[in-house]
């Protein structure tokens, strides 16, 4: 788990290079086809490792707080669900289209830092793992994600 997210970090960084040109919410795709969303098993693949996470997510300490109002309904976590199937479905060049608030929009204080958005990186790397995504498709992904915490962290 230590090499693969030190991986992701030189990734990141690699990628918020190639990145620092595009508009950090338009979530730029990973790959130019949809080789990675295949592998992921589209559409069913991806949604099977977003409920693994909001699972993780519900059991995590260090964050599970900030999804206390979520967790109260059912609608609610549903379109959190169905944003986060179709923002990473985007990214990996799949079909789907994320209608969703910008990353900036979304999490405009929460509060949320450094340690939280770590831990909510762990836990969809945890996902993935679960669901069998090597640890090269982990890395492509956190490339994706990386440069997302920008926006999404507050100092
Ligand atoms: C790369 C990291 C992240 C991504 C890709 C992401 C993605 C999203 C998306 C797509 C939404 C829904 C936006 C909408 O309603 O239109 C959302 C909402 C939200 N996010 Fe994040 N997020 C990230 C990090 C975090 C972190 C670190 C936290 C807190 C620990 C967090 C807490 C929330 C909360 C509380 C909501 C509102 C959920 C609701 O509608 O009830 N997010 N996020």
């Amino acid at each position: 788990m230590k090499k693969s997210l030190l991986r992701m970090s030189a990734v990141a960084l690699s990628a918020a290079m190639l990145f620092t040109a595009c508009k950090k919410d338009d979530a730029p795709p990973a790959n130019a086809g949809s080789e990675l969303y295949k592998r992921l098993g589209s559409n069913a693949g991806i949604k099977k490792v977003v409920d693994d996470f909001i699972g993780i997510v519900v059991a995590d300490n260090v964050i599970n707080g900030f999804f206390a109002n979520t967790a109260k309904s059912q609608e609610r976590v549903d379109d959190l669900k169905m944003n986060l199937v179709n923002q990473i479905g985007q990214a990996v060049g799949g079909p789907e289209k994320y209608t969703g608030l910008s990353m900036k929009a979304a999490h405009v204080g929460l509060g949320i830092k450094d340690v939280h958005f770590n831990a909510l990186v762990n836990d969809l790397v945890a996902a993935l793992k679960k669901n069998n995504v090597s640890d090269a498709d982990v890395n492509t992904i956190g490339g994706v994600l990386l440069p997302m915490r920008a926006d999404i962290v507050e100092p």
